[in-house]
């Protein structure tokens, strides 16, 4: 039985919000709030955020492993978008959190997530954000190597607390996707060697307050093939039956990382999250049988919350360089998405105010930063742009916010949750005051 939400996933378009339509006007609108209204309220640029789409993705993901494999913990990555609103959407949903610092531990509890369900990732966490994970007590910390092993046995015994571990495991499995944020490699700096494993297992059983619960990986992100979800699932259930059988420890996690690909210019190939259960529950049910039935623990990032935002700029200057390129400049750009610049990535959009009108020009959009390397769409086929037209980007709900930096010394944009017409600000545009809110003046 497919929920309202659901259905209307399916119906729609799937690199726009699911809430998005065009209205009477012509204006592109989500969640009920006309873009052209938010952008004259808030000002641009925007992060627009819309929480049906939130919260259809979170059910989306509990509905298609529940029944098939109800002991299942879908685990949101912070480091896609960390705000304290986003997250106690999100913790209301009854999704756990992988947070990969102390910071975004620190708006995971301000959200006042449940610690039991934070996993506290990262190949080089400080002393100090290891010391606040075993003073909080967060649910389990994923131990990357054995200096942090050893590290964490320390921090353990002065506070004597204990610490609930897992390891990342580095599975040796390349996912095709771009090179930077491929991670499951022979040659990655993420994670212990499969072949270490058991040693690492066993140094740990030494250890008075650290106990090994189970076993992670994390193969790499935007992500389109089932297959080397399928070879990390029968990797690490095999490590974990090798684990029970040389030291009798059994592995109650197996925590299989994110990386799920999303949908961002309409015709990338996604798989649905009803494939990606069924397949892995089949294999994961089969390979585990002799594990005494682990928790399976999936921690998407981008396939949560990516699709859910879109930002919105204003068209503020155009030049047309005869037979070579037309270029649409808006007040945004590279700080706000670095991801064109940082790994080619494509991004689709529409004039906000111009929804329906038919395509008539192809020009590139560019940024506002001083690198010519700042475009944020390269050749995109628009209606006839004008000045004060407001460009709708889609798909920047992860990883745009999350990376942003204050480059040229711009402030990073406001977002708002958008949802039955009702707008709300849950992150303030930065001022000109935030920008030396740091500088210690000599
Ligand atoms: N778990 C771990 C341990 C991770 O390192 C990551 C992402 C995730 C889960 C979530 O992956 P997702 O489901 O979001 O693909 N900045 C890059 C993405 C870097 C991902 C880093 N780790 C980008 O903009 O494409």
């Amino acid at each position: 039985m497919l929920s309202d939400i659901q259905i209307f996933w399916y119906n729609h378009n799937m690199n726009q919000p699911i809430t998005s339509k065009v209205n009477e006007k012509g204006h592109l609108e989500i969640g009920g709030c006309d873009l052209a209204d938010l952008a004259a309220e808030f000002g641009t640029p925007l992060y627009v955020l819309d929480e049906v789409t939130i919260r259809s993705r979170c059910r989306e993901y509990k509905t298609a492993f529940k029944g098939r494999y109800d002991n299942t913990l879908i685990i949101y990555a912070c480091k896609a978008l960390c705000n304290t609103a986003v997250l106690k959407l999100l913790s209301d949903e009854g999704i756990g959190f992988d947070v990969s610092s102390g910071g975004e531990l620190y708006i995971a509890r301000k959200a006042n997530c449940d610690l039991k369900n934070i996993y506290f990732h990262g190949n080089n966490k400080s002393k100090k954000e290891l010391e606040e994970a075993v003073d909080l007590g967060v649910g389990r910390v994923v131990v990357d190597n054995f200096d942090e092993l050893k590290a964490l046995d320390a921090i353990t015994q002065k506070a004597k607390k204990k610490a609930d571990i897992l390891f990342r495991i580095n599975p040796g499995i390349e996912a095709h996707t771009h090179e930077f944020i491929q991670t499951g490699q022979i040659d990655s700096k993420f994670g212990i060697a499969k072949e270490k494993a058991i040693d690492a297992v066993k140094l740990a059983a030494k250890m008075k307050y650290v106990k090994f619960v189970g076993l992670h990986s994390h193969i790499g992100s935007q992500i389109f093939d089932i297959k080397p979800y399928i070879a990390l699932v029968e990797l690490l259930c095999d490590l974990a039956g090798s684990v029970l059988a040389e030291t009798g420890i059994k592995c109650e996690d197996i925590n299989i990382g994110g990386g799920i690909g999303i949908d961002y210019t309409g015709q990338d190939n996604v798989i649905s999250l009803d494939a990606v259960a069924s397949e892995i529950v089949e294999v994961f049910k089969n390979k585990s049988q002799k594990l005494g039935a682990p928790k399976l623990i999936l921690e998407p990032g981008r396939s949560i919350i990516g699709t859910a935002g879109v930002t919105l700029y204003s068209i503020g200057s155009i030049k047309d360089i005869p037979e070579i390129r037309k270029y649409i400049a808006v007040d945004g750009g590279m700080s706000d998405n670095p991801r064109p610049i940082l790994y080619g990535a494509v991004y689709d959009a529409l004039l906000a105010n111009k929804a329906n009108a038919p395509k008539t020009e192809k020009v590139t959009v560019a940024g506002r930063f001083c690198e010519s390397g700042d475009r944020l769409i390269k050749d995109i086929e628009l209606p006839k742009a004008e000045i004060g037209d407001i460009l709708c980007v889609f798909c920047t709900g992860a990883y745009n916010y999350s990376m942003a930096s204050n480059y040229n010394r711009v402030g990073r944009p406001a977002m708002v949750l958008v949802n039955n017409g009702i707008s709300s600000l849950i992150l303030k545009r930065e001022a000109y005051e935030d920008l030396i809110a740091n500088d210690v003046v000599l």
